[in-house]
């Protein structure tokens, strides 16, 4: 359904462009929970940005995307314009800050409404209270009104939610869909996003730096490290052994109720540490050898639907 190719953003500066995203390949399957998780800075907003065609102005970025049998050049980002909020729904993380504070909350999915499939303004309104009570913005008929310094975290974002499925989209990408949200509400919000998925057998693209939200959703996971997709499995054969030391160590370091020790990453961003040539991980491999400092490693197959990027996976 959704098919990525060769993805690549960076930033000029300095005579030079920081590659961002180095070049990703993947797909989403209709249906599909496909996860994105890594530390912070390893380019899973950008990539989440780029499929939306939302990247900054100031970015450059190239590949292709194929979707709905049409091929779409990050290069190109109006291309984007008739797709996003219609076949494409965004979910970011901060819904305060998307959300218009001068506007009453039910416009963001009104005006969706009226623009990609040409309701009119009394139809669109009916549907957004509609949208509202099933999402449990309640009582929707005033909640869409009210304006959103007088909605808690969880309801503005399930106003976001409103927003971006409103017109059905085939795909939504949620970038850091609950992190600024506690435990209960999260755990609503991620229930709403499977109910939706299972619905309309729309491939969710699940971008977190929460392993534990990853587990409990997607059904494969894409672990991305400076920029680069270092390991592409289902999540059971990810959480069972981990074959890329970087995820080896992402595994390590997340609290566990049945062990007492914190591991940590090592510090050091690793897009910092991504040079031109070599492994993105090599500054802080326990594994790392000469081959990993001047040879740059490839995503290869291990076994069908697994794929890991790294000179000397852990087999
Ligand atoms: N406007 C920008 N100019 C330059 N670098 C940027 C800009 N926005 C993001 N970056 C860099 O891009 C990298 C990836 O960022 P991002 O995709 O937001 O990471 P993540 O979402 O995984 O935390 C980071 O190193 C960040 O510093
Ligand atoms: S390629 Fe080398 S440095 Fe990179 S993760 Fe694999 S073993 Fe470590
Ligand atoms: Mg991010």
């Amino acid at each position: 359904m959704l098919e990525i190719r060769e993805l690549k953003v960076g930033f000029p500066g300095q005579g030079k462009i920081t590659w961002v995203v180095r070049g990703s390949f993947f797909s989403a399957a209709a249906g599909e929970v496909l996860g994105i998780v890594g530390e912070s800075g390893s380019g899973k907003s950008m990539t989440a940005l780029a499929l939306t065609g939302l990247l900054p102005p100031e970015a450059v970025a190239a590949g292709k995307m194929i979707f709905l049998q049409q091929t779409f050049n990050f290069t190109k980002r109006e291309q984007w314009q008739k797709i996003r909020g219609r076949e494409i729904g965004l979910v970011l993380q901060d819904p305060a800050g998307s959300l218009n504070p001068l506007y009453p909350v039910g416009r963001a999915v009104w005006e969706a409404l009226c623009y990609h499939l040409n309701y009119s303004e009394k139809k669109a309104k009916q549907e957004a209270e509609r949208i509202f009570s099933a999402l449990g913005i309640l009582p929707a008929a005033k909640r869409v009104r009210q304006y959103p310094h007088q909605l808690s975290g969880g309801l503005k974002q399930r106003v976001m939610l409103a927003a971006a499925i409103c017109c059905r989209p085939k795909v939504l990408i949620a970038d850091e869909p609950t992190t600024a949200l506690d435990v209960t509400v999260q755990a609503q919000i991620l229930k709403l996003l499977y109910s939706y998925v299972e619905e309309q057998r729309a491939a969710l693209v699940l971008i977190s730096h929460d392993l534990g939200v990853i587990a409990q959703m997607a059904a494969r996971v894409l672990v991305m490290c400076g920029g680069v997709i270092v390991e592409d499995a289902s999540v059971y054969e990810l959480f069972r052994q981990p074959l890329h030391p970087y995820t080896q160590l992402l595994l390590a370091s997340q609290p566990r109720l049945d062990r007492n020790m914190l591991h940590t990453l090592p510090p050091g961003t690793a897009a910092a540490a991504a040079g031109e040539e070599g492994c993105v991980f090599a500054n802080r491999c326990q594994y790392r050898r000469q081959k990993c400092l001047t040879e740059e490693p490839r995503l290869k197959i291990m076994t069908p639907g697994r794929k890991v990027c790294c000179h000397y996976p852990l087999v």
